[in-house]
């Protein structure tokens, strides 16, 4: 479903080019459950963030779901962010002045559901994370760990299949880590697709897959 072929990127500056990602080669099927890993610098993000279709290549390819994205126009771009990838990060990212409820419901606004459609919705997606009596707190009131879950239930609010996660533990104590990670893999039991990047080895281990890269290069792919 996720196609790399000869992926290689690199960031400019000024006139000396800085590779970040070598000639990586890596299929990931619909389903699985991958951790990427590796030091701070190695590509971690910038190989999510081409995954999640958030930034391009300079080589090789990439397909998603039969999709080329290189050759893909940004509607089309846009509705694949939109419809198939759900964006979980590290900041939580949550508008603070508005309650959980409302948290979630927020990618629905602009889209053509009803107001009572998207306070159902809300409200399951909340009760799938185990947050449904929070919904009328704000961010603020909420735990670390709380508010994480409050933007999972929103990155799933559209129906995504596939969950993009940079680090979602790095701002949470190592018992809520542990939670989040337990929502991560009921998500997976559930059907999703699930990319995270982590440094911490016991984050990764939840995952059936680490792919662990060193300065950009490929190091390792195990299956678990
Ligand atoms: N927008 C950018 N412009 C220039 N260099 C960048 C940019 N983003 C990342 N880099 C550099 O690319 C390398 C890899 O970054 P990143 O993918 O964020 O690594 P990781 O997530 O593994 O810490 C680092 O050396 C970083 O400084
Ligand atoms: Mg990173």
């Amino acid at each position: 479903m996720i196609d790399l072929q000869g992926v290689s990127k690199s960031y400019r500056l000024g006139e000396v080019a800085l590779p970040v990602l070598k000639d990586i080669s890596l299929h990931i099927g619909a389903g699985e459950f991958v951790a990427i890993m590796g030091p701070s610098g190695s590509g971690k993000s910038t190989l999510l963030n081409i995954i999640g279709c958030l930034d391009t290549i300079d080589e090789g390819s990439y397909t998603l779901g039969g999709v080329a994205i290189e050759a893909a126009s940004e509607d089309e771009l846009a509705a694949i962010r939109n419809q198939r990838l759900g964006f979980v990060f590290q900041s939580f990212n949550l508008i603070p002045r508005i309650n959980a409820l409302r948290n979630v419901e927020l990618p629905m606004i602009y889209s053509r559901v009803a107001p009572a459609e998207r306070l159902r919705r809300a409200h399951a997606a909340l009760q799938n994370v185990g947050l449904e009596d929070r919904a009328a707190h704000s961010p603020a009131k909420l735990s670390g760990g709380q508010q994480q879950r409050v933007a999972i239930a929103r990155a799933l609010i559209t129906g995504p299949d596939i969950i993009i996660a940079d680090e979602p533990t790095g701002s949470l104590d190592s018992a809520s880590g542990h939670d989040i990670m337990r929502l991560f893999s009921h998500l997976h039991r559930q059907g999703k697709t699930v990319v995270m990047v982590t440094h911490e080895d016991e984050i990764s281990a939840y995952a059936q897959r680490a792919i662990r890269l060193r300065d950009g290069l490929m190091e390792k792919d195990e299956r678990r």
